[in-house]
């Protein structure tokens, strides 16, 4: 398994250049709109990755709303979905519940590959297997506005402070 993360199309519509900086020390140039897709009522986007975050399963929903090809999501790190919007504490509270073996919840701004995002209320599980974490599940649902704002002022104030 390969964990380059695959070179993002530059947008046609007006769009921002980010360097993101990940974990593992790399870089990848991302690219912006301010076109938001709505998360549809009633579905499920559902992932599963290995120890690392590399993605081992995306179910149809997830394919349609990142905008990426299956075979482009399978063996990629679960950050190509990164949002530079997104402070890094944001995800280390994620790393460190379910390497712990613990739920996690939280509100996530996805980016697609077109450049446009989602948000996400997002739940992640540690899978167990003979009392050991093999890999991880997380299943996405529709977050109610009021959250949204609330979570992308708190998110900006973050970001700010890095
Ligand atoms: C099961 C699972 C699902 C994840 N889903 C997302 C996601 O939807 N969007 C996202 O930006 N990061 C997600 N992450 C976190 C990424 O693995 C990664 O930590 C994050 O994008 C920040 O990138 P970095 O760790 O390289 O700094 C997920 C992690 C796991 C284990």
């Amino acid at each position: 398994m390969s964990n380059a993360l695959p070179v993002m199309p530059v947008p046609e519509k007006p769009h921002e250049v980010h360097t993101l900086q990940y974990y593992g020390d790399f870089e990848r140039t991302v690219y912006t709109t301010d076109e938001e897709t709505l998360f549809p009522e009633g579905y499920l986007i559902v992932s599963r990755t290995d120890l690392d975050g590399v993605i081992t399963h995306a179910n149809d929903a997830f394919v349609h709303m990142s905008g990426w090809e299956r075979d482009e999501l399978i063996g990629t790190p679960h950050s190509i979905l990164r949002h530079p919007d997104l402070p890094k504490v944001a995800f280390k509270g994620l790393w460190d519940d379910v390497q712990a073996g613990k739920k996690w919840h939280g509100y996530v701004k996805n980016l697609r590959k077109d450049g446009g995002f989602y948000w996400v209320y997002a739940t992640i599980i540690p899978n167990v297997r003979g009392g050991k974490i093999v890999g991880y599940t997380s299943v996405r649902r529709q977050p109610s506005r009021e959250k949204i704002a609330e979570m992308q002022a708190l998110y900006q104030e973050l970001k700010a402070q890095e």
